[in-house]
């Protein structure tokens, strides 16, 4: 029998890393303390004090929630951990609607508690390549002032409150963008720094002119690579990107717990912020 889950704290991050490492995951400091600080982790200790398994559990208000970051140290793989620990954090996140993105190894566990897919997002990874000299002049840096709009365009297209995870993104973001037209924010997208890649995401936009015109400022300019994981289904946008130098990796599947609708003008969701938050 192993123990109870156990909640994850800040000081647990470099724990959490040696984890990742142990399954083949980058050492994502950045996105862990952003993920721990707005949502909530949970693990399980090995006797030796170190994790054998952690798991992530963020909530939108009202009614949604996704998992993210379930990871089982390999020497304790098939024992059950995966499974004990989805189920507590099912339990807590009743009754709203939960999603999760799955990895090839995961969809099997995911299948068996009753997640089922319904999309699917694609890593696009590379050296950005300008289809412009300069920016489109509708893009021009987020103010502080242009928060709630942006909010209000984040929960129109997400369907939930996604303020604890928009605002600290923000706040480290390497770069913070939206898009005005007719004297209107209706777009906006951010970019920030992961272990050796500069991350796109999120990017809500109400058309593909907007998104291109975000992906390009976001994109450009950086030494190092960049990632967006844009949701499958744009194909004229995924063929713009790979022209520009990102090469798309095959697509990771979107599971709903029952196969519940999510809420929300997906459609306007063109990348995600991270696979574990959506
Ligand atoms: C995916 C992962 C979390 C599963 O954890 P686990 O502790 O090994 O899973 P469990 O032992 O709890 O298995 C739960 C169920 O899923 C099934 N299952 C788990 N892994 C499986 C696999 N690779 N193939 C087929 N079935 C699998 C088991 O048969 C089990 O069913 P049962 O309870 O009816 O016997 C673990 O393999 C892992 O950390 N992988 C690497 C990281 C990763 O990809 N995480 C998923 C991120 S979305």
């Amino acid at each position: 029998m192993s123990p109870s889950p156990r909640r994850l704290r800040l000081d647990d991050i470099p724990a959490c890393l040696d984890l990742a490492i142990n399954r083949g995951w980058l050492p994502e400091e950045p996105r862990w303390k952003m993920l721990l600080s707005c949502g909530e982790g949970w693990a399980i200790e090995d006797p030796n004090g170190s994790l054998s398994a952690v798991v992530l559990l963020t909530r939108f208000p009202p009614d949604l929630a996704v998992i993210g970051m379930m990871l089982v140290r390999e020497n304790r793989s098939r024992q059950g951990l995966g499974r004990q620990l989805m189920e507590h954090v099912l339990v807590r996140a009743h009754p709203a609607t939960v999603f999760l993105y799955a990895t090839e190894m995961g969809r099997p566990l995911y299948e068996k508690l009753g997640f089922v897919p319904v999309d699917a997002v694609a890593r696009h990874l590379g050296n950005w390549t300008s289809p412009a000299r300069e920016p489109a002049p509708q893009v021009r840096a987020m103010a502080a002032q242009d928060m709630n709009t942006v909010l209000a365009l984040d929960r129109r297209a997400f369907g939930a409150d996604r303020s604890d995870l928009l605002i600290p993104l923000v706040n480290i973001a390497a770069c913070a963008l939206v898009l005005e037209r007719n004297g209107a924010i209706d777009a906006f997208g951010l970019a920030w720094q992961n272990v050796g890649r500069m991350q796109l995401g999120p990017i809500v936009a109400p058309d593909q002119e907007a998104a291109r015109a975000l992906i390009d400022a976001l994109a450009r300019g950086h030494e190092v690579p960049v990632r967006v994981d844009l949701q499958v289904g744009q194909a004229e946008l995924t063929s713009w990107a790979r022209e520009h130098g990102l090469t798309a990796h095959p697509p990771t599947p979107l599971m709903v717990l029952g196969g519940k609708d999510l809420p929300g003008e997906r459609s306007r969701l063109i990348a995600v912020a991270t696979l574990a938050t959506g």
